[in-house]
């Protein structure tokens, strides 16, 4: 396809600042209304937008993320310890999160470097995908989408939790879970979610 140097000039700097601006603010409004989807204590988005470290963490995220993909890993990890500093939540820049993604209650997280987070994913305080080698290797675990991790569980190693599944609190997991399962324990033992279990896998309403 031949671009004419007329099509290179109307795509300006500007617009491409703006357009970049739009679907940040598209993001930002989608991860405020992620945030009153599961959390019942969520009230309005302002308020949200100020006391949830969660929000914080994730934003912050993004910009970390972008600098690291973009070669700037030192001011990269620089603000991922700062967020860390200030929310309880330690993510590396390098890990991969989806759309959609939630940690409420923050604190004591911790989401190692090659960590795949897919969309709508959702982790309670405590939580950490950690890794079990000191090669720098594919070492964190994957997370599919729609994936609920409740509070102290520690994922550990290069193992996938299945699309759809749930991690019961304080469980140690080490092998992978298939879809649609709900592990608990230590070493987590995973079973079928029951066809009657209509219910979110961890629905604030109950647990909160
Ligand atoms: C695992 C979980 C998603 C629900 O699993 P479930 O299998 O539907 O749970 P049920 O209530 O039907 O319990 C089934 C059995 O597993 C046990 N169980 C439930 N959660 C468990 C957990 N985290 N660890 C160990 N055992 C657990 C129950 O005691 C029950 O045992 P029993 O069959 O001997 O009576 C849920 O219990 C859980 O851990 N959610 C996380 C909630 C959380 O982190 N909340 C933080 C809010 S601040």
């Amino acid at each position: 396809m031949n671009i004419s140097p007329a099509t290179f000039r109307r795509v300006s700097p500007t617009t491409v600042r703006l357009s970049s601006m739009f679907k940040a603010l598209k993001m930002i409004r989608e991860d405020l209304a992620n945030a009153r989807d599961h959390d019942p204590a969520a009230r309005g988005d302002v308020e949200n937008a100020i006391v949830y470290s969660g929000l914080h963490a994730i934003w912050a995220h993004r910009v970390a993320n972008s600098w690291w993909k973009a070669g700037f890993r030192g001011p990269a990890r620089v603000l991922a310890q700062f967020t860390r500093f200030l929310t309880g939540i330690e993510i590396h820049p390098g890990a991969t999160i989806g759309r959609r993604f939630f940690i409420d209650h923050g604190m004591g997280i911790v989401i190692g470097e090659t960590t795949e987070i897919g969309e709508g994913v959702m982790l309670y305080h405590g939580v950490t995908l950690g890794g079990q080698v000191l090669t720098q290797t594919k070492r964190h675990p994957t997370l599919c989408d729609n994936v609920t991790v409740g509070a102290g569980a520690k994922i550990l190693g290069p193992i996938t939790i299945g699309e759809g599944s749930a991690i019961g609190a304080n469980a140690v997991v080490t092998k992978d879970v298939p879809a649609e399962h709900i592990a608990v324990g230590i070493p987590a033992v995973a079973r079928p979610r029951g066809k009657s279990e209509k219910i979110k896998l961890v629905d604030p309403d109950y647990y909160i």
